[in-house]
């Protein structure tokens, strides 16, 4: 474990999104090197267990109050990850997480369908929810009478997207998203799920980077186009649009990990580095060290770097190419 590798997991909690790019941190980054190209300090490791190599089931539970633009921007993402939009594609950025198979060589599926959404507009269980209370949201929505969520043990996942004013042991502070799965005794049965959080008035310099500016940086956004901003969102929401990317990193983890015993790297299973933990803040090529690599614009001047349906674009992170031993996305330039 090299050093910037200690460093990524210095910033992590287990299988969880991080994205600690205060300016002290980032100047730390750009003294490393640069993480896009380097492939020999990566010490990325299948462990033996299952990927999700099935078509997946994925149920989405929206929890507390929801904008419907924000869950319309999410729902064509989700949709965007198996449907063909023109290159580089939400579609061909999953292919990079394709690339992972299991112990019988079956590669993780390239189908993702949303298969069922619950409201838990009335926080059934509050306005704090601790990392364990997010199992309790689930097993509330796969009882809840009478439109309840399937339990599917066998290709279902849990997606629980928590509103601007819920909190979240540990969100804004060390994580954006994590996965998990779940505990028999409290869901009945064990299921991968992941939550993320909408960031937009918690913490947009922390989760919702880089179309917010960490807030305690001491110094000022790089633009002078107002506000915090420093990229234009390319879905109109910063808090949206950088929530795509942590449930973009959340299901690549997920799908490669996600009884947290197969693809990760170093060597402590309660603290692993998931195969999205090892690009964060990287877009495009050159990406790292607190540059976020390049990118397209949009015609009003919005960041993105992939299409997805509806005509949408998106701004994902890139994730870690077993092949090609770096990380990698479709709009690379090599
Ligand atoms: C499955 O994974 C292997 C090993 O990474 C890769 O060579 C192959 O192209 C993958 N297949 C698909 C359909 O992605």
């Amino acid at each position: 474990m090299q050093k910037l590798h200690f460093h990524l997991l210095l910033l992590s909690l287990s299988c969880c999104f991080v994205l600690a790019l205060s300016w002290s941190q980032s100047q730390q980054f750009s003294h490393a090197k640069n993480y896009e190209g380097s492939s020999n300090l990566v010490d990325l490791d299948y462990h033996m267990g299952p990927v999700l190599a099935s078509p997946i089931n994925l149920y989405i539970i929206w929890y507390g109050h929801w904008n419907w633009r924000h869950q319309t921007t999410i729902r064509d993402f989700i949709y965007s990850l198996s449907s063909s939009s023109s290159f580089p594609s939400v579609a061909d950025w999953w292919r990079t997480v394709r690339l992972y198979t299991d112990q019988t060589g079956s590669n993780i599926t390239g189908s993702i369908v949303l298969s069922g959404e619950f409201y838990d507009s009335r926080y059934s269980q509050g306005r704090y929810l601790s990392r364990l209370g997010i199992q309790s949201v689930i097993k509330k929505a796969v009882t809840s009478h009478p439109r309840a969520l399937p339990l599917n043990p066998y290709n279902g996942v849990y997606l629980v997207l928590s509103s601007s004013d819920v909190q979240v042991q540990d969100f804004c502070r060390a994580v954006c998203g994590f996965h998990y799965f779940t505990f028999p005794t409290i869901v009945g049965v064990t299921v991968p799920y992941a939550w993320v959080g909408y960031s937009g008035t918690q913490c947009p310099g922390m989760c919702a980077y880089p179309f917010a500016w960490p807030k305690y940086s001491g110094r000022p956004p790089p633009s002078t186009n107002g506000g915090n901003n420093i990229m234009g969102a390319p879905n109109g929401d910063a808090g949206v649009d950088g929530m795509i990317s942590v449930i973009a990193h959340e299901l690549a983890e997920m799908s490669s990990n996600p009884l947290v015993n197969a693809w990760y790297a170093g060597d402590d299973p309660t603290a692993p580095t998931e195969i999205a933990d090892l690009c964060m803040g990287v877009y495009g090529s050159g990406g790292g060290g607190g540059y976020i690599g390049n990118v397209y614009k949009d015609s009003w001047g919005n960041g993105y770097n992939v299409n997805g349906v509806k005509g949408r674009k998106f701004l994902v992170q890139w994730v870690w190419n077993p092949v090609k031993r770096r990380c990698f996305g479709p709009n690379a330039m090599d």
